[in-house]
């Protein structure tokens, strides 16, 4: 049994299994209809438990596909539904509950400390769905788009971020470091990446590399990517942080910097980072994105049961 928490935490080795994994499923279903079951299975009779603290659409939808297809059945519950939620029962007691019912839990969440909490109670596999610092389902998916778009390993392209330092970005800069690619990230300077995750990347022997001026960023990118300026767990006055990120939108003239065939990818939900424009034209590939969360989910399910070929 093995968790998904963060991508730091997890080996290249095993990151780079459930992409080949995702890709040869991805690959069998082609003329198969959404709720068609894999032939083999491999999660029959497995009960999983996704809880939600805050909104989604993408990820509560693609695991929702993503358990049925591999044979499996899956719950969906609001925290403010349990009694946990309205504080009468204890993580503790609501972890050994889930155990008893569940195979595995998956949840989204404003804490980080809820998940570590929830990890060291609980029996059964537990997937992070977003916290405030991470967002691993959704970078892993997102790296397989890429791969799976450009047709070369990500090691072998220049990705660039334009944005936030938030959940999205760390989990993206710790798959660069796991894969070792390039990674430009343009924001504003007050809006750098925190210490400890700089710090991370020079411990383990990498770099990234930071720009106020988003061109400089883009410059001979392959991918750009984009996300949000205010994120669901930001406290913050977001007329500021909106206002302090005006030069950071993602239009066609910065998109120019960027090499000819480059791609724009953005998780979803947007605000105005990004130009209507870029985000509905050719190059941005953010429905086919989406889409992939399901075939990456399915394996990083079966990573967690030790199911992957
Ligand atoms: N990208 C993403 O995680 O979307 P949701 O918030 O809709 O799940
Ligand atoms: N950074 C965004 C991602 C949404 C999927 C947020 O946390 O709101």
């Amino acid at each position: 049994m093995r968790n998904f928490i963060n991508i730091k935490d997890i080996s290249s080795k095993d990151l780079r299994k459930i992409l080949n994994d995702a890709k040869k499923r991805k690959n069998k279903r082609k003329k198969i209809s959404t709720l068609d079951i894999d032939p083999d299975r491999p999660l029959k009779g497995k009960l999983l438990i996704q809880m939600y603290e805050q909104p989604s659409s993408r990820t509560r939808l693609s695991f929702h596909i993503a358990i049925n297809q591999l044979g499996a059945g899956s719950i969906i519950v609001k925290a403010s539904e349990l009694h946990l939620g309205k504080g009468g029962e204890s993580l503790a007691d609501t972890a050994k509950i889930l155990s008893t019912y569940g195979d595995g839990f998956m949840l989204r969440t404003d804490s980080d400390k809820k998940i570590e909490d929830f990890s060291k109670n609980l029996s059964i596999p537990i997937i992070n769905l977003l916290s405030p610092s991470s967002h691993p389902c959704q970078v892993l998916s997102d790296i397989f788009t890429v791969e799976e778009i450009k047709k070369k390993p990500i090691s072998k392209l220049n990705i660039t971020w334009i944005g936030d330092s938030n959940n999205v970005l760390n989990s993206l800069i710790a798959t660069s470091v796991k894969f070792k690619f390039k990674l430009n990230i343009g924001c504003p300077k007050n809006y750098r990446p925190p210490k400890f995750v700089i710090d991370w990347v020079k411990k383990n022997k990498r770099k990234i590399y930071l720009y106020n001026d988003p061109k400089k960023a883009a410059k001979n990118a392959d991918v750009i990517f984009s996300d949000k300026v205010v994120s669901l767990n930001d406290r913050v006055n977001k007329k500021k942080k909106i206002r302090d990120f005006r030069n950071y939108r993602v239009n066609s003239s910065l998109l120019k910097y960027a090499k000819k065939d480059a791609i724009f990818l953005h998780c979803l939900p947007r605000g105005n980072e990004v130009t209507d424009d870029v985000f509905l034209g050719n190059k941005s590939k953010v429905w086919q994105q989406a889409l992939n969360r399901v075939h990456v989910q399915k394996s990083i399910l079966l990573y967690c049961f030790g199911k992957l070929r």
